[in-house]
C-alpha cells in the first residue's frame, strides 16, 4: 500500500518537472517515508529547485530524535533514506545553488544522517553503509561547526554499534580508508588531522564539538589494534590532548576526556607509552591537580605509564611519582585508584626505599580504616614493611580485619 503511494507521487513529481513549487510543497509537508521519494525525485529531476530539501530533512532528523522505540528511523532506513540522501549529496556539486542555501541543506542531511545511525546494531549497518563514506566527506569538506559536529557524532554511532572489538576495528578501517579505495592512505591521515583540529575549537562552552571530537579519538584508541592510535599520534594527537587539558576555560567534561584518552594511549604499547612520555610538558600537566574528575583520570594516566616499567619512574622523576601516588591515595579517590596507587608504592619502595614523602604515613593510617577489605590490608601491609617504626594507627583495627576477611 505505502509502495503505491510512493509512485504515485514519484509520477507526480516527474510530470511536474517544469514547476518547483510541487516539489516544494510536498517534501515540505512530508514528515515520513513519502519524504524519501520525495528526496529520490527531486534528485533526479529538480537539481536546481531543490534548495528546500533541507526544511523536510530537518524535520526527519527531529522526529527521529523523538522516536522512541525506533520504528520511525526503521521505517526510513527500509525506504533506503540513506542511499538516497548519499545520491543527493553526490549530484549536489552540480545543483546551482547558492552557498547559503547548499549549507542548509547540507546541515540538515547531516543532521538527518547522524540521527539515523544512532544506536545502529550490526544487522541494520547495511542500510547506512553510504554513511560510512558520508560523513569523511562532511568532515574533510567543511568549517560549519554544526555540520562537523554533527558528521562527527555520526562517526561516533557507527563505531559505537559494534558489539565486538573485532567489527569496531573493521568498521574503523572502513572510516579511515573511505575516499581512498585502492589507493594507499596518507599519513598523517587527513581525517584524523580534522579530528584533532575539531578538539581545540573549545572557544564556545556551547560548542559541542570538542567533545565529539575526543569521543571519536577515545573509541579510536580504545580499540585492540594499537594502529588506530598510531595515526592519531601521526595526526597530532598529543598536542591537542595537552591543550585541552591545561585549558581552564574548558568545560571540566573535555578536560576529563582529554585525560581519559591520554590514559588510554598509556595504556597502549611502549612506543605510544614512550611518546606521551616525551611530549614536552605533557607528564608535568597530568601529575598537575586539577577538579577532581580530571586529576582522578590524570592519575590513572600516570598509573598506566608506571605499568611499562621502572623507566618510567625515573623519566617522571621518582619525588612527582611519590606525590601523585600519595594523591591518590586521598579518601575521595575511586577505590580501583587507591590499590593500584598502592601498588605501585610497594614496588617504588622494594626498589628505591623512598623516605616518607608528602604525607605518604598519614595517608595510609587513614586507609587502615577502609570499608574496603583489600585496600585496607594493602595499606596494613605497607605501613608494616616499609614504616615499621610508624606503628599502626590503633587495636581495633584487628577487628575491622576479622569482620572484612
Ligand atoms: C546538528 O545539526 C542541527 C542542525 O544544523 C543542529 O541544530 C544541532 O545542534 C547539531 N547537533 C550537534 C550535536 O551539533
Ligand atoms: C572499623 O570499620 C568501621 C566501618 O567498617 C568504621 O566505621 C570504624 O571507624 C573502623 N574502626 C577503626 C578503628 O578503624
Amino acid at each position: 500500500m505505502a509502495w503505491q503511494i510512493l509512485i504515485s507521487i514519484l509520477f507526480l513529481l516527474i510530470i511536474r518537472a517544469d514547476g518547483g513549487p510541487l516539489a516544494y510543497g510536498l517534501c515540505q509537508s512530508g514528515c515520513n517515508a513519502l519524504a524519501v521519494a520525495c528526496y529520490a525525485a527531486a534528485g533526479s529531476t529538480f537539481g536546481t529547485v531543490t534548495a528546500g530539501l533541507g526544511t523536510p530533512a530537518a524535520i526527519l532528523a527531529c522526529n527521529v530524535g523523538g522516536d522512541a522505540d525506533g520504528s520511525f528511523r526503521d521505517g526510513l532506513l527500509d525506504a533506503d533514506i540513506v542511499n538516497v540522501l548519499g545520491q543527493l549529496f553526490a549530484e549536489m556539486p552540480d545543483f546551482t545553488w547558492t552557498s547559503p542555501e547548499r549549507c542548509e541543506v547540507l546541515r540538515s542531511f547531516t543532521w538527518l544522517m547522524a540521527s539515523l545511525c544512532r544506536g545502529m546494531q550490526s544487522p541494520m549497518l547495511e542500510k547506512v553503509d553510504a554513511a560510512f563514506d558520508f560523513f569523511p566527506q562532511v568532515l574533510l569538506g567543511t568549517t560549519d561547526a554544526e555540520m562537523l559536529s554533527n558528521a562527527t557524532w555520526g562517526l561516533c554511532y557507527l563505531l559505537q554499534g559494534a558489539e565486538e572489538d573485532s567489527e569496531g576495528c573493521r568498521r574503523a578501517v572502513r572510516i579511515l580508508t573511505a575516499g581512498f579505495q585502492g589507493e594507499e592512505v596518507p599519513t598523517p591521515h587527513p581525517l584524523l588531522q580534522q579530528v584533532v583540529r575539531c578538539m581545540r575549537m573549545v572557544g564556545d562552552w556551547r560548542c559541542p564539538l570538542p567533545s565529539a571530537a575526543l569521543r571519536l579519538a577515545g573509541m579510536l584508541v580504545h580499540l585492540s589494534d594499537s594502529s588506530f592510535t598510531d595515526a592519531l599520534l601521526a595526526a597530532g594527537l598529543l598536542g591537542a590532548l595537552h591543550a585541552d587539558l591545561v585549558d581552564s576555560y574548558a568545560p571540566v567534561q573535555v578536560r576529563r576526556d582529554a585525560a581519559w584518552v591520554l590514559a588510554n594511549v598509556a595504556a597502549g604499547s611502549l612506543a605510544q607509552a614512550q611518546s606521551l612520555a616525551e611530549q614536552p610538558g605533557l607528564v608535568e600537566a597530568l601529575c598537575d591537580q586539577g577538579p577532581t574528575e580530571v586529576r582522578q583520570e590524570c592519575t590513572w594516566a600516570i598509573l598506566n605509564l608506571l605499568k611499562h616499567g621502572p623507566d618510567m619512574f625515573v623519566r617522571m622523576g621518582v619525588h612527582r611519582v611519590v606525590c601523585i601516588l600519595t594523591n591518590a591515595l586521598q579518601a575521595d579517590t575511586e577505590p580501583a585508584l587507591q590499590r593500584s596507587a598502592m601498588e605501585h608504592l610497594e614496588l617504588l619502595m622494594q626498589k628505591l626505599q623512598t623516605p616518607e614523602a608528602g604525607g605518604l604515613v598519614g595517608k595510609l593510617q587513614g586507609l587502615c580504616h577502609s570499608s574496603d577489605g583489600a585496600i585496607l590490608q594493602k595499606a596494613r601491609f605497607l605501613l608494616q614493611n616499609f614504616f615499621p617504626w610508624q606503628g599502626m594507627p590503633d587495636d581495633d583495627m584487628s577487628n575491622n580485619l576479622s569482620r572484612s576477611g
